[in-house]
């Protein structure tokens, strides 16, 4: 019987090896057009989490998506060829992009083969992706990019509009293009 989303405005189903767990919220089915991970679970998404529609699951067939507790996805598009996890509480806002995958390869010809495979139909080889972890608690704003081989440590902040090309430790706020590390936060401090 094929998972299907009660609320959904979406006449689609959700994939059988996506594990979504008691109290989350994953707006539509729409979500998985691009879906095509074939592990055993390619998509959790834990208690209390969110994904609202616009956010992408365009997964390859090796690609994992793992998503923490009480995480918020907001029209999030996720690349996967790899791994990407996603901590608990994590905050993504809109139109970020996570890509742990490139997809087209760097040489011109072999990039000329590729959208060849597209159109006559075949699948085309991806290059092997480098997870991407984004830590419990993290705040990415709008407009971001998250490249391949990113981690961004816990309580971390990406500014909007940043593109982030090396990992970011936690606690830290991170801005521009390529991000820097602007400033650091303290992790026991309550104030806004
Ligand atoms: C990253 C952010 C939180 C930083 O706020 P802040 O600590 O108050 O930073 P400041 O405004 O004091 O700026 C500090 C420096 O970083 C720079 N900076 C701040 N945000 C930046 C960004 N997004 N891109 C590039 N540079 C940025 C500022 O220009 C300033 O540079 P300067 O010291 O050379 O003058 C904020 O700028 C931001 O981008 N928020 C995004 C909010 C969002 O996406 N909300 C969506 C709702 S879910």
């Amino acid at each position: 019987m094929p998972q299907t989303l009660p609320w959904d405005w979406y006449d689609g189903t959700v994939p059988d090896n996506v594990v979504l767990e008691d109290t989350c919220y994953m707006e539509t089915s729409q979500s998985f057009q691009l879906f095509r991970s074939r592990r055993e679970i390619g998509l959790r998404m834990g208690a209390g989490a969110a994904a609202y529609t616009g956010a992408m699951f365009d997964v390859g067939p090796a690609g994992v998506v793992e998503i923490g507790r009480y995480a918020m996805l907001n029209s999030v598009w996720i690349v996967c060829d790899a791994k990407i996890e996603i901590g608990d509480y994590a905050l993504i806002s809109w139109n970020v992009v996570l890509m742990d995958s490139y997809r087209e390869p760097f040489d011109p010809v072999l990039r000329r083969r590729y959208r060849e495979d597209v159109a006559a139909g075949r699948s085309p080889a991806s290059a092997p992706g480098n997870p991407i972890r984004i830590g419990p608690n993290v705040w990415i704003g709008f407009d971001s990019c998250i490249l391949p081989g990113v981690t961004i440590g816990e309580g971390s902040i990406v500014g909007a509009r940043s593109v982030v090309t090396t990992s970011v430790p936690p606690y830290s706020v991170a801005a521009g293009n390529p991000a820097r590390i602007i400033r650091q936060i303290d992790p026991n401090s309550q104030s806004i």
